[in-house]
């Protein structure tokens, strides 16, 4: 398995840890470098991972000063309206280091690619490429034509691709935690949502290629996996010769059995979809963390019906019950939307409530943003002020940092399993490393002879809000 290594710079704008800077690859033995940037969700990321591979097999190594690369490709999220904002700025930086540069192309992938299409390129006058998520395999084809001067555009989606047998070539690793997709696409139109326009359908990845892949990250040293989709809980996969269906929870199960010292986590869960199956198999599995991403996006039951979620308040404060009964410890976090259309006063009011029911422990918090062709856009009026909903936004951040506090306070005294990831970023005389319920823990390394991508228990000590600190304990 190919490792490269990157270097340190995070756009952090989107949802935190989500984007990844260029990485540096022994160049010589390549013929050609490709720099490439990304940003938005983790799926994004693992999808860059399948385009290095892609690159790597047509003779590109990579590059961490796209000044100096002959392909420059930024793989695009259209989450948010600040999201295409911080492309488009970057793109002008690429503008001009193609000036300089004979020969160098510039390729626009993932979300803003399939929503913008060819637009793109009469917008974007020095952009050579234009791909979107579904169609990375036509890559090299692209670049041909794009080197003889033809703009190259391929924003089709699909029903099947899933990548599956495309071995990905790890970013940005650490060597002990990894991202693995199980599905593409969302089938869930939730009103504010691009995603379902950018993505496509949803489809699911062959089972046993997911478990070739974790186990092979496994006997590489690797000690986590985070099965990644839109929406994992409606993972289905059949295989119609062996007569087998997996779903979401048999899925876990599996990927559980690779070998007992795999951590597994996954992203993400929507409330109505998430099994008693999958939560008795959490429970059952030291392994699988106890740790559940469940974003609410509002706590009023009108707002939820505008947002089509499909669940109502009651039902979602009845799954963080369940979450709860069945494992205590769980860890629960959200992400949230302030502002949505027509929403009131009170209604406000209700996401704070349901904020205190749940106890999260941190959340990705927004401000609706209206998304062109959604659901949204087309049949209600974004009328909420921009004022009130940063008004709405603040003091659901505020009460955040409350919980936040609150839940690594309770944490003081406790001892917890830790997995050790590496250095801390403060200082090479500790470890960090993450709970099960996904809480950063660091403590100082002593004389204990340890590695990172082991487990060691831990006694917190200490909390600075965001991060437990502790002390290995015997
Ligand atoms: N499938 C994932 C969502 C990915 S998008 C899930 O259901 O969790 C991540 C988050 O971005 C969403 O949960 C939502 O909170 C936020 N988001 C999506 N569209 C948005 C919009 N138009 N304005 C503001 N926030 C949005
Ligand atoms: Fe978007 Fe909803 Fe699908 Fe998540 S579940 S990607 S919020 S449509
Ligand atoms: Fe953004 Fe596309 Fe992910 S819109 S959040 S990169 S699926």
């Amino acid at each position: 398995m190919e490792t490269l290594e990157l270097t340190g710079k995070v756009h952090d704008e989107i949802r935190q840890g989500e984007a990844f800077a260029p990485f540096i690859v022994e160049p010589n033995i390549y013929k050609k470098k490709f720099y490439i940037e990304s940003y938005g969700c983790a799926m994004n990321f693992a999808d860059s991972e399948i385009v290095a591979s892609i690159l790597s097999n047509e003779g590109f190594g990579a590059t961490k000063n796209f000044e100096e690369a002959d392909l420059v490709l930024v793989n695009t999220c259209s989450i948010r309206e600040k999201a295409e904002a911080t492309v488009r700025k970057r793109l002008t930086e690429f503008k001009k280091a193609k000036l300089a540069k004979r020969g160098m192309l510039v390729g626009v992938l993932g979300c803003m690619a399939e929503r913008l299409k060819g637009k793109l390129l009469e917008e974007e006058k020095l952009v050579d490429l234009v791909i979107g998520p579904d169609a990375y395999r036509t890559l090299p084809a692209l670049i041909k034509d794009a080197e003889s001067g033809q703009k190259g555009v391929n924003v089709l989606l699909s029903r099947e691709e899933t990548y599956g047998d495309i071995s990905p070539i790890r970013l940005d690793s650490n060597g002990v935690t990894s991202f693995v997709s199980i599905m593409r696409g969302c089938n869930n139109m939730c009103s504010f949502c691009v995603v379902p326009f950018t993505r496509g359908r949803e489809r699911s990845r062959d089972a046993f290629s997911i478990i070739n892949e974790c186990q092979e990250l496994f006997d590489n040293g690797y000690r986590e996996v985070t099965l990644l989709g839109q929406n994992v809980d409606s993972y289905y996969w059949v295989d119609e010769e062996k007569d087998i269906i997996v779903t979401f929870a048999k899925l876990l199960e599996m990927v559980a059995n690779v070998s007992p010292l795999l951590r597994v986590r996954f992203s993400t869960s929507h409330p109505k979809d998430i099994t008693d199956e999958v939560l008795y198999t959490m429970a059952k599995y030291e392994n699988i963390c106890k740790y559940i991403h469940l974003p609410v996006q509002s706590g009023n039951t009108r707002v939820l019906q505008l947002m089509n979620r499909t669940y109502t308040r009651e039902w979602y404060m009845a799954k963080v019950d369940r979450i709860k009964e069945i494992m205590p410890e769980c860890g629960i976090t959200a992400d949230i939307i302030a502002g949505f259309c027509t929403e009131t006063e009170e209604e406000h009011q209700d996401t704070l409530s349901i904020m205190e029911y749940s106890k999260y422990d941190m959340s990705y918090m927004f401000f609706y943003s209206e998304r062109p062709g959604t659901l949204a856009a087309r049949r209600f009026t974004d009328d909420v002020p921009l004022q009130v909903k940063k008004r709405r936004l603040d003091e659901i951040v505020k009460l955040q940092n409350k919980l936040s506090q609150k839940s690594y306070l309770g944490d003081i005294g406790k001892t917890f399993k830790v997995l050790i990831e590496g250095n801390s970023k403060k200082s090479e005389n500790d470890w960090a490393g993450k709970t099960s319920q996904n809480k950063v823990v660091v403590f100082p390394k002593r004389d204990y002879n340890l590695n990172k991508g082991d487990y060691v228990n831990v006694k917190v000590n200490s909390s600075t809000g965001a991060t437990l600190l502790a002390d290995i304990v015997e």
